[in-house]
Order: structure tokens, then C-alpha cells, then sequence
């Protein structure tokens, strides 16, 4: 396991991000920040604890991947249970990879009659995009490798690495493709 992102550095960074969403969100009284289980629990935790502006909470928990799905199907496995009306929304990932979630979840939450939705992203892996995402606040591009830590996982495994870490099998034979 090689460390692509040190804990010191996802630290500085998400200080950054929680500055500059201060700043943008400092006249809204109406702001729902919106985690995707389970991989952005870690990064949605250190961010909201330095955002000073009101906010509620909410969580959707979707699955990309299993029998009978195709790719770039998504299905919502656990949906909000708050209502985003008019409401200002601040989706939250650990990872925007091939594209496709946050393509469905960006434009549930539009056809739900959010007053704004942007999106706020730890890691971007550019390379792998499959369909556009705009990303509003980004954490830090990466390269088309396999990433696990601080909430990213392989097969549930190392969620809780302090930090970001490239996954590479020792005996690549022995294990399936994570990609
Ligand atoms: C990961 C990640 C995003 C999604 C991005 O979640 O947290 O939600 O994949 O991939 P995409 O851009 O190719 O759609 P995953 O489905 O692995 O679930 P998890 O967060 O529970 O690990």
C-alpha cells in the first residue's frame, strides 16, 4: 500500500474547501449538505465540523455495480429522508470516477425542486470519467489508480486509513480487478 495523499494533507485541503463553502453559503439559511454512503463519511465528518453556516444533514446510499445491473446503471438504495424543496443542496463525495452516481443523484436532486445543488468532491479521477459532472469544490485530482482509505474501501476493507493510499495486490493473479 503506497500513500498517494498523507493525513496533514487531506487535512489542509479540506480546510480549504470548508473556507471557501463559508464564504459561498454564508447567505443561506436553507443549506442541506447531502453524504453518499458509505465512502463519504469520513470526508462529509471533517468537513461539516468547520463549516460555521446553518446546515441540515441528510444521506443517499446508492449501488453501481451486482447482478443485474449494467454499467452505468444506478440504483437508490436508501433515498433522503429530508425534502430538498427549495432548498440549497451540497451533494457530498468521497470520489467522482467513472461519472455516472453523481450524473443520476445531480439530476434527481434538480428534478426534486432544489433552489441550487453543487457538488463537492475529495477526489476526482478525471481519466475515468465516462459522462461530464461538474464539479463545484474538488479536493484533489488523482490518476486512473485504484484508491482505498479514508473511506474508499476494497471489498469493505480499509475505510479507516487516515489516508489515501493506492491499493496494489501483491500476487495480482490471486485477486479480482478492482477497476
Ligand atoms: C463510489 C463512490 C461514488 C461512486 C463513484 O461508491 O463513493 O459514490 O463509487 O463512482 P462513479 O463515478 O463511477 O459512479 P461505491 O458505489 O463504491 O459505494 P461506497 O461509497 O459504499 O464504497
Amino acid at each position: 500500500m503506497r500513500v498517494l495523499i498523507p493525513q496533514e494533507e487531506l487535512e489542509r485541503r479540506i480546510t480549504e474547501l470548508a473556507a471557501e463553502i463559508n464564504r459561498d453559503y454564508a447567505d443561506s439559511d436553507r443549506l442541506v449538505c447531502v453524504g453518499v454512503l458509505k465512502g463519504s463519511v469520513f470526508f462529509m465528518v471533517d468537513l461539516l465540523k468547520q463549516l460555521t453556516v446553518p446546515l441540515a444533514i441528510d444521506f443517499f446510499q446508492t449501488s453501481s455495480y451486482g447482478s443485474g445491473t449494467v454499467p452505468g446503471e444506478v440504483r437508490i438504495r436508501k433515498d433522503l429522508d429530508l425534502s430538498i424543496r427549495d432548498r440549497d443542496v451540497l451533494l457530498i463525495e468521497d470520489i467522482v470516477d467513472t461519472g455516472y452516481t453523481l450524473r443520476t443523484i445531480l439530476a434527481l436532486l434538480r428534478f426534486r425542486g432544489a433552489r441550487s445543488v453543487k457538488l463537492c468532491a475529495l477526489l476526482d479521477k478525471a481519466a475515468a470519467r465516462e459522462v461530464e459532472v461538474q464539479i463545484d469544490y474538488r479536493g484533489f485530482e488523482i490518476d486512473k489508480l485504484f484508491v482505498v482509505g479514508y473511506g474508499l474501501d476494497f471489498d469493505e476493507r480499509y475505510r479507516n486509513l487516515p489516508y489515501i493510499a493506492v491499493w496494489e495486490p501483491d500476487e495480482p493473479a490471486d485477486v479480482p480487478s478492482p477497476s
